[in-house]
């Protein structure tokens, strides 16, 4: 067990990290990059599948912790992601796949409409905002 701002393995060490809808949930997004960027071995491939977002989050999204939790609110732009990656050190990052949540199948989640109801957020708003919710997932290479 550990965390994914401090990964219990040396330098150099591993030879591939998957992950799977984790890195948006993280408070330093940019430090979990180096960090896998620093436990791989040169040569080494990051493999990730993870919610980003195709517009800025909206605002009757900020509060919510059931947004953060649900791993929208916590979730940076796709662009900026992309980034994070290759400051970090990635090179040949290539998106392996793209996919769209099906905005209608969201907002009838019961969790989804009681945070709704809970919160005041019109269905038009949250519909709208839940097509720019995308998952995507990339490979790259120390
Ligand atoms: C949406 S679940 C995804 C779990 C799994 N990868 C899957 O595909 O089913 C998010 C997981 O990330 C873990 N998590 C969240 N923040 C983390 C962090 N900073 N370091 C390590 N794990 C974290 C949570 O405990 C949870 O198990």
């Amino acid at each position: 067990m550990g965390e994914i701002e401090n990964v219990p393995a040396p330098d150099n060490a591993v030879d591939v990290i998957i992950s799977n809808c984790v890195i948006n949930l993280s408070p330093d997004k940019r430090r979990v990059f180096y960090e896998a960027y620093r436990v791989l071995r040169p040569g080494g491939r990051l493999i990730v599948s993870d919610v980003v977002l195709l517009k800025k989050i909206a605002d009757f999204l900020k509060k919510p912790v059931a947004a953060y939790v649900g791993c929208v609110s916590g979730a940076m732009m796709k662009d900026e992601y992309i980034g994070a990656i290759r400051e970090a050190g990635f090179r040949n990052i290539s998106i392996m796949g793209e996919s769209n949540f099906d905005a209608d199948s969201i907002v009838k989640n019961p969790e989804v409409k009681a945070t709704l109801k809970k919160e005041k957020i019109p269905l038009a708003k949250a519909k709208e905002f839940a097509g720019s919710v995308i998952s995507i997932k990339l490979c790259g290479f120390k």
